[in-house]
């Protein structure tokens, strides 16, 4: 996937990046000013991959006429997320009739850039099809319907995405499940019936179950880790657990983020990032901004700390594009570029942890 042009560069600037950090711990001033000008032309994700990690930014289709916006991300990121273009709203729109348009299209920008591409997300409980939440189904009909969906987006993607999200935000803040239409009509065993399908369509593609609020320890994480356990009990494959991470700073930092992420590895499974960003209320100044940089290079840190934690998405990059304003009035600028694309405290608090020495 990626081109052997920009395999070469990246592992130029890799190297780059190494050798700067080496000289730095050890020589004079002179070449230490040197060393620092060919450490700041490593990206986000060359300073990842030195950890076998990568760092990504998710991006939605409309965003890629932005093509300053489209042509940072591909050179700073090694990996992006659709930010809806893989959605069952998006892929499914009739029933039985597939359109992979905005899927693909993010797939060749990436295929394009360099980038892999993290699948999401087969089901979830939001943006599903008007077909779909006005019909009435027995469970046997909505499994067929899971079924069909799953097999033909998996088999669709099959070699063009590492990682999907086969079911996402399924879980209430108290740790019971959500009572989402596949909940509601077949049980809870439609979460081990979509994995297998998933598993079934590309036996190679990992598998995730993803959510928010579960970066700490909680009620929700733990009902996560009874899950995870008992799906690796009865040998349904599952490979890994996506924290969103949509954090605010009024809320405050994850408790014992380490240790978390730490016990789903235990499990033998991996843990990502996968929607990082950490908004505050605005208007944002320097005190916020600093708080915000401090929990980047903390998340970065904590990720870091567990060999299983395989990589960090951000949910966009730039305060330019997010979610955020139009969903939580009165906050935002919660990403680590601003508008303008020029780079805010917490963009420098995730590359000292990207190389801090013993990380
Ligand atoms: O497609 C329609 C378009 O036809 C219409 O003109 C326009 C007018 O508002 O709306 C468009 O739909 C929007 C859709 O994104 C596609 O752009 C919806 O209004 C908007 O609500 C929707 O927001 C998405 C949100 O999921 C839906 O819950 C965000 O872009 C997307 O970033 C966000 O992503 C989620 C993850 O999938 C799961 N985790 C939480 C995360 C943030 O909410």
């Amino acid at each position: 996937m990626r081109t052997p042009a920009r395999r070469s560069r990246r592992t130029a600037a890799v190297l780059a990046a190494s050798t700067a950090l080496l000289l730095g711990l050890a020589v004079a001033p002179a070449a230490d000013a040197a060393s620092r000008h060919q450490h700041r032309a490593a990206t986000l994700d060359d300073l990842a991959r030195q950890h076998g990690r990568y760092f990504g930014a998710a991006v939605d289709n409309p965003e890629l006429s932005d093509t300053a916006y489209a042509d940072l991300l591909g050179k700073e990121f090694g990996a992006t997320t659709p930010g809806n273009g893989m959605k069952w709203y998006a892929t499914e729109p009739q029933r039985g009739v597939f359109d992979f348009t905005a899927g693909d299209e993010i797939v060749n920008y990436a295929k394009d850039k360099g980038l892999k591409v993290r699948g999401h997300t087969l089901l979830w409980h939001s943006q599903l099809p008007s077909w779909l939440t006005s019909g009435t189904w027995t469970a046997d009909e909505l499994r067929s319907i899971l079924k069909n969906h799953i097999t033909n987006v998996v088999t669709h993607y099959k070699g063009k995405v590492f990682a999907w999200d086969v079911a996402n935000e399924i879980m209430n803040e108290d740790g019971t499940y959500r009572e989402n239409i596949f909940y509601k009509t077949i049980g809870p065993s439609y979460i081990a019936d979509a994995l297998r399908w998933a598993h079934a369509a590309d036996p190679k593609v990992k598998l995730y179950l993803n959510d928010y609020n579960v970066e700490g320890t909680g009620a929700k994480s733990d009902a996560y880790y009874t899950l995870i356990k008992q799906l690796k009990a009865d040998h349904v494959p599952i490979d890994g657990f996506g924290m969103q991470a949509h954090l605010a700073l009024q809320y405050g930092f994850p408790y014992q983020m380490q240790q978390n992420i730490q016990r789903f590895a235990d499990l033998g499974v991996d843990v990502a990032i996968t929607e990082l960003d950490i908004r505050m209320s605005l208007p944002s100044d320097a005190t916020k901004l600093a708080q915000q940089a401090d929990w980047y290079g903390q998340v970065t840190s904590d990720c870091l700390a567990v060999r299983r934690c395989v990589g960090i998405t951000l949910w966009g990059y730039s305060d330019r594009h997010s979610w955020i304003p139009s969903v939580f009035p009165g906050e935002g600028a919660a990403l680590p570029w601003d508008e303008n694309l020029a780079h805010k405290p917490a963009y420098d608090a995730i590359r000292n942890a990207l190389t801090a020495v013993g990380s």
